[in-house]
């Protein structure tokens, strides 16, 4: 920098100008990233939030014991009797009007302000994974073959002490804040469940005004982002997610004698590849999908050609428009290629999560909320999406909010090489959960237009 100050001035009149430009846009690009001082703006903006901090202080023992509680006992899927039971005693003497949701094990918890106003929803989910736990931990998964390896545990405990720490300032929240504690977001659409049981169908306030919800929040923490930091973004932040299954059928026969059979195999592998073709040469750079072929079948021995082969595997899309086109795409492919080799393909699709889209001014909020309680350069924008997916995505369809990224890499770890969410290993840094319990609180209450004392 130095060096190219010294040539402007050096360079007469013209340059001089040229510099005093650049200088103005470099004061102007300071002032617009905030770097003069964007915690004190963020703060002056949000609050300083010291209160509420102590709050979530003094709630750390109890938010760790009920992870660990809920880490010992995991569930799978939309029925999680347990898990429910442990929920409700931890609510329990809070005002909260709670409802059991029936279809699946989702609770429900209202609760509503000492001044009518409009509605804000926060979500944790409660289930588990089907796999082993190896990370040697004293309250490691005591139910075989089950394991809290996405951190869920942490989600529900955090929104349960986000509930306390609400309820202990109901006195100052202008509507009311909705706590959705949904099962089965790991494959099984439990949050699809809960918005067809009614979950958005909120009651007017006792003065007649509707409560609308207006806004929707969740978090999700991992083991790849340095705890203390947060991370979101507009737009798509997570992918849609289909299966695809692709059967190619022909006609078995002697392995000597290909010429008399119809061979599925060399097939099924030129649909494999093409599939990936497709994908560089049909789909938008900017605009990603990913297909990955996870499972090949077909035959039985070494000298028979069999009838059929079975391709299956994954579709991830960040827009339903490219979604779309990707699964029009593998049917043409699949069914084309099999055709020149006078075979037949069966495409099935079986149709996942929607993308998780983030509505701009509610990620936004987000981000400058997170930085007025972690400070400066602590709540980061993630450059892209990632091509994971979410169930949080139909309440994003439906409610303007966005889902927010904790980071929680144990202490000592490196976030690179730290066992990742779904390992068998995967480890979370309990001390994070301050963050998230903050988090929610603060989203809460700005939202309804509490200042963060
Ligand atoms: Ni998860």
């Amino acid at each position: 920098m130095s060096v190219n100050l010294h040539k402007q001035f050096a360079g007469g009149q013209v340059e001089l100008r040229l510099f005093k430009h650049r200088l103005r846009a470099y004061a102007w690009l300071m002032a617009k990233t905030g770097s003069n001082k964007p915690v004190s703006a963020a703060q002056e903006k949000h609050g300083t939030a010291v209160g509420l901090k102590d709050q979530v202080g003094g709630l750390m023992k109890t938010t760790v014991a009920l992870r660990r509680e809920l880490h010992k006992w995991p569930e799978i899927g939309n029925t999680l009797p347990k898990t429910r039971e442990q929920v409700l005693t931890a609510l329990e003497g809070l005002p909260l009007d709670i409802k059991l949701h029936e279809t699946t094990s989702g609770i429900a918890a209202m609760l509503t302000g000492d001044k009518p106003g409009p509605t804000v929803m926060l979500r944790g989910d409660m289930d588990a994974l089907p796999m082993p736990e190896d990370t040697g931990l004293d309250f490691a998964s005591q139910t075989d073959g089950c394991m809290h390896a996405c951190g869920h545990d942490t989600h529900t405990s955090m929104l349960v002490s986000a509930a306390k720490l609400l309820s202990d300032r109901r006195s100052e929240i202008p509507g009311r804040v909705l706590f959705m504690f949904q099962p089965g977001e790991e494959g099984y659409h439990g949050a699809k469940f809960m918005l067809e049981e009614g979950l958005l169908d909120v009651a007017k306030n006792k003065d007649g005004s509707e409560s609308p919800i207006t806004a929707a929040y969740a978090l999700h923490i991992t083991a790849s982002m340095p705890a203390g930091t947060i991370g979101t973004r507009s737009g798509p932040l997570m992918a849609s997610s289909d299966v695809l299954s692709i059967k190619i059928t022909g006609k078995g026969g002697h392995a000597s004698e290909p010429f008399r059979t119809l061979d599925p195999i060399p097939v099924a592998c030129e649909i494999v590849q093409s599939l990936q073709m497709m994908i560089t040469r049909r789909i938008e750079t900017f605009d990603p999908a990913v297909v990955t072929i996870t499972k090949l079948v077909a035959g039985t021995t070494t000298n028979v050609i069999p009838e059929s082969a079975l391709i299956e595997g994954t579709i991830r899309a960040v827009s339903e428009k490219t979604r779309n086109k990707v699964h029009d795409s593998i049917r043409r492919v699949a069914e084309g290629i099999a055709a020149a080799y006078e075979m037949q393909a069966t495409v099935e699709i079986r149709i996942g999560y929607p993308v998780t889209v983030n509505d701009a001014p509610s990620s936004d909020f987000a981000l400058e909320v997170a930085e007025s309680l972690l400070g400066e350069g602590k709540a980061v924008r993630m450059p892209a999406p990632i091509m994971g997916a979410e169930d949080f995505s139909y309440v994003l369809n439906k409610i303007p909010g966005a889902m927010v990224f904790i980071g929680g890499t144990p202490e000592g770890t490196n976030p690179a090489t730290a066992a990742p969410n779904h390992s068998n290993r995967v480890m979370f840094e309990e001390s994070a959960m301050a963050h998230g319990v903050a988090l929610y609180a603060g989203l809460a209450l700005r939202t309804l237009g509490v200042t963060l004392n």
